[in-house]
């Protein structure tokens, strides 16, 4: 069994300041080190044992990255019976919290925001050939408009047979719909697709099925990218004709 660490309890040089999730593969601590907070994530042995490292492929493809929306790899950590690693500390919270806790309604305005900034990350990432495979609100930290994407637990080196870049589409799509679906409020009882039931303008619709596979799929990033900003350009020149 591995120790799980609690709150004031040393880890080399680090203070465990509080758990703040336990995954498959590990635990995630909030610890300190000289003043400066830092992200623990400490990997399962048996868990390793079973599947092998190469399950967890995180610290070594966070340190081939360097984008300030994206946590830095700062050391890996190796005791006697402790293995783990300490990522940079990103501000926010995560879009979980915020939309299944607070109940905040995002507008329109900060869902574009928000896809804005995240295929300026799956830019960089898809332009070094890595998917991230597992972006959800989980995995989004959101603080004053800006986010960060972290877990990369399940990113990998694409390979055209088994990781693809698309499978990052998919999940974008559903992450939006999420945002989305805060504005909306439930009425009846009887469940309709979420094309039926949230009002969105056709452009926006055929964005979101293009995404979710559900209509031709984007062939890049780039591509997602100009649709999106055709969009927003499209309901700038609506509003300019109005006023
Ligand atoms: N670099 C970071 N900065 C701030 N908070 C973070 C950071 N990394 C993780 N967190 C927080 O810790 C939580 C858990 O971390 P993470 O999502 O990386 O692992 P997990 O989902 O528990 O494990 P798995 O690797 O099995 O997916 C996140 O949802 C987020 O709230
Ligand atoms: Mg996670």
């Amino acid at each position: 069994m591995d120790t799980v660490y609690s709150p004031t309890e040393q880890v080399g040089e680090y203070t465990v300041l509080r758990i703040l999730g336990e995954g498959r593969y590990g635990i995630c601590y909030l610890v300190s080190k000289d003043n400066k907070q830092y992200i623990l994530k400490q990997l399962k042995r048996n868990m390793l044992k079973k599947i092998g490292h190469k399950a967890n492929y995180e610290p070594e493809i966070l340190k081939t990255l360097n984008h300030k929306r994206i946590p830095k790899f700062i050391e890996k950590l190796e005791y006697d019976k402790f293995l783990g690693y300490i990522l940079e500390l990103k501000e926010g919270k995560t879009l979980e919290e915020i939309i299944f806790i607070d109940n905040y309604v995002f507008s329109k305005e900060e869902i574009f925001n928000i896809a804005i900034q995240l295929i300026d990350i799956l830019k960089y990432l898809h332009g070094k050939g890595i998917v991230h495979r597992d972006i959800r609100v989980p995995n989004v930290l959101y603080n004053l408009g800006e986010i960060h994407l972290v877990d990369f637990g399940l990113a990998r080196w694409v390979n055209e047979d088994r990781y693809v870049e698309t499978v990052d589409f998919s999940y974008f799509g559903d992450f939006l719909l999420h945002l989305l679906y805060t504005a909306y409020n439930v009425e009846n009882e009887q469940e309709k697709p979420w094309y039926e039931e949230l009002d969105l303008p056709k452009e926006e619709m055929i964005f979101l099925k293009r995404l979710l596979g559900m209509e031709e799929v984007y062939k890049d990033i780039n591509q997602v990218e100009n649709e999106l900003l055709k969009i927003k350009q499209n309901i700038k020149n609506k509003k300019d004709l109005i006023i």
